[in-house]
C-alpha cells in the first residue's frame, strides 16, 4: 500500500505541490465495508489498534451517512487543531447529543459566543488561582481516606474509580463553583454518569428514537437532569442572594458583562456553564486516576519507589503545591498513565470546506477524527507502546517528541482550559492517597477500558488498600 505523503500541511506556496490523492475507503480488515461500522459501534478501541497496524497515515472509513478520516500523525492531527483550525468546527450530531446535557457553555459552543465565554472563564483557570485550590484538594482526600479506614481495617475491597469520581466532583464544587455539595455530591455523580451513558448512545447511534418518547431510557435521563438542574440552579440563586466577591468561576461569570450591551449572563447561560465544569472537570480527572492506581498496582517498583519518596519529602505532612516541584515522578506517572489510557480517547471535527492534510484530499463535511488512543501508541514515537514507563515523561525525553506526539488535553484555541488545574489536583490527589495506603488490585477484578464519553473502566476497579 503506498505510503501518505507526510507533510505539514503548510508547504512553501512557490513549490508546486502533487494533487492531493482521493483516499478509498479502509476495511481494515474486515470482510465488508459494513463489519468496519458495526466495529466503529460495538468496540472502537478494536478499531483503532486495527489502525494501528495498518501502513496508511490517513484512513477514510465509511459510517453510514458520514465519511470520517482518522489522522494518526502529530503532525496532521497540528494542522486540524492548529495551523487550520478556523477550518474546523466540532461535529453538530455529536455537539447535539452533548448540548442535551450541556447546554451552550464552552465545551459545546463555537464562533464568538464560545470566545467570549472563554474569556470571561478564563482568569479562574489562571495558576496564581489555582494555587489558592492546593489546600481543599489535598484536605478533601484526606477526607475521602478517613472514610476508607473501616475497609481497611477488614481488609474489605471497594471501587476506586467510583471513589475517584465522588472525590473529583467534590474538588470541583469547592474550588470552580465556590460550594461545598456535601449532601448531592453522590447524587451528581450517579446523574453525571447516566447522562454521560444516554448522550454517548445516543451520539454513536446511527437512528437514535425520539427523545420525546416515553422510553425508560429518556425518562431516566429526563429525571436524573432534572435533579441536576435543580442543585445548579440552587447554587445560582443563593450566589445571587448573597455575593461574596470570591474568584470561583459562578461568580466571576455572574459579575461579567457584555462589552456592547452590558448585559450580564442570564441563569440558564450560568447554568450551562456550571454544567459543563462540573461533566467536563470531574469524570476525566477520575478516570486518569483510576488507571493510575491500577497501573501502580501492576508495576509495584515504580509505586514502592514513588511510596518512599512521597513519605521522605512530606515528612507526614499533607502535601502542598510547592512539594510537587520535589516529586516529578508524580507527574511522570500520571502523564504515562494517560498516554495508554487518555481519558478523552477520541476528538472530532466537521471541515467546513475541502482540505488537504498530509496529500490527502480531505471534502468539505467530512469528518475527521484523532485519537490520543491510537497516536500515543505509534511505534515510531513511542519505544515499547504497551509498555509503562513513566520515564518517557522526564523533561529531556519530552523536549525530543513533536507537539501532539501527546495531547490528551487536545490542543489548539480548543485546549482544555482546566489542564493544569487537573494535573495540580491528580498529582496531590496521588500523593495524598500513597502517603497513607498501599492499593492492590482484588484478584478477581477484570479490567477493561469502556471508551463513552470518557475512556472508564468498564467493570469498575474493585482494589484492596492496606496501610503504609
Ligand atoms: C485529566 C483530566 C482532563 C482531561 C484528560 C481533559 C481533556 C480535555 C480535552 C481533550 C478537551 C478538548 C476537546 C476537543 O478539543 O474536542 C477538553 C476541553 C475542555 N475541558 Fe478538559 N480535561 C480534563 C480536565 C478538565 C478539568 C479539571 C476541567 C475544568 C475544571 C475541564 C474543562 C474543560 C472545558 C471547559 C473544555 C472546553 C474548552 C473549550 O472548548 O474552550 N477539563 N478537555
Amino acid at each position: 500500500v503506498e505510503r501518505n505523503q507526510r507533510t505539514t500541511g503548510r508547504g512553501s506556496s512557490n513549490v508546486a505541490k502533487p494533487a492531493a490523492r482521493q483516499l478509498e475507503p479502509s476495511a481494515l480488515g474486515s470482510k465488508s465495508l459494513l463489519g468496519i461500522l458495526a466495529l466503529l459501534r460495538s468496540d472502537p478501541l478494536e478499531m483503532l489498534r486495527r489502525a494501528l497496524r495498518e501502513p496508511e497515515d490517513i484512513l477514510r472509513l465509511r459510517a453510514g451517512p458520514e465519511t470520517l478520516y482518522l489522522l494518526k500523525r502529530p503532525e496532521h492531527i497540528r494542522h486540524a487543531l492548529v495551523d487550520n483550525a478556523r477550518n474546523y468546527e466540532k461535529p453538530r450530531r455529536m455537539i447535539a447529543a452533548l448540548r442535551m446535557i450541556l447546554g451552550n457553555g464552552l465545551v459545546t459552543s463555537e464562533g464568538s459566543f464560545w470566545l467570549r465565554q472563554r474569556r470571561l472563564a478564563q482568569p479562574a483557570f489562571h495558576r496564581s488561582n489555582l494555587a489558592s485550590f492546593a489546600k481543599a484538594m489535598a484536605a478533601a482526600t484526606e477526607h475521602m481516606l478517613d472514610g476508607w479506614m473501616p475497609a481497611v481495617d477488614q481488609q474489605r475491597p471497594f471501587d476506586v474509580a467510583e471513589e475517584m469520581s465522588a472525590l473529583t466532583l467534590r474538588i470541583i464544587s469547592e474550588t470552580v463553583i465556590g460550594e461545598s455539595l456535601e449532601d448531592d455530591v453522590r447524587r451528581m455523580g450517579r446523574a453525571v454518569k447516566t447522562a454521560n451513558t444516554y448522550v454517548h448512545e445516543r451520539g454513536f447511534s446511527l437512528f437514535p428514537l425520539p427523545r420525546r418518547l416515553p422510553t425508560s431510557k429518556n425518562r431516566l435521563f429526563r429525571r436524573e437532569t432534572a435533579a441536576l438542574d435543580d442543585i445548579i440552579y440552587r447554587i445560582i440563586e443563593k450566589k445571587r442572594a448573597h455575593p461574596n466577591g470570591s474568584l470561583d468561576l459562578v461568580t466571576m461569570l455572574m459579575g461579567a458583562k457584555d462589552a456592547e450591551t452590558g448585559e450580564s449572563m442570564s441563569d440558564e447561560q450560568l447554568r450551562d456553564e456550571v454544567m459543563t465544569i462540573f461533566v467536563a472537570g470531574h469524570e476525566t480527572t477520575a478516570t486518569a486516576l483510576s488507571w493510575t492506581f491500577y497501573l501502580l498496582s501492576k508495576h509495584p517498583e515504580v509505586e514502592r519507589r514513588l511510596r518512599t519518596d512521597v513519605s521522605t519529602v512530606l515528612a507526614g505532612r499533607l502535601p502542598e503545591l510547592e512539594d510537587l516541584q520535589r516529586l516529578p515522578v508524580l507527574d511522570q506517572v500520571i502523564k504515562e498513565s494517560m498516554r495508554l489510557y487518555p481519558p478523552v480517547w477520541i476528538l472530532g471535527r466537521s471541515a467546513l470546506a475541502p482540505d488537504e492534510v498530509g496529500g490527502v484530499a480531505l471534502p468539505r463535511g467530512c469528518i475527521v477524527i484523532m485519537s490520543p488512543y491510537l497516536t500515543h501508541r505509534l511505534p515510531e514515537l513511542w519505544d515499547n507502546p504497551e509498555g509503562f514507563d513513566p520515564s518517557r515523561f522526564v523533561p529531556e525525553g519530552t523536549r525530543e517528541r513533536p507537539r501532539f506526539a501527546y495531547y490528551p488535553f487536545g490542543g489548539g484555541a480548543r485546549q482544555c482550559i482546566g489542564d493544569s488545574f487537573a494535573m495540580m489536583e491528580a498529582q496531590l490527589i496521588l500523593a495524598t492517597v500513597l502517603r497513607r495506603v498501599h492499593l492492590s488490585l482484588a484478584p478477581w477484578q477484570r479490567v477493561e477500558p469502556e471508551p463513552l464519553i470518557t475512556l472508564r473502566p468498564r467493570y469498575g476497579m474493585a482494589m484492596l488498600a492496606s496501610m503504609n
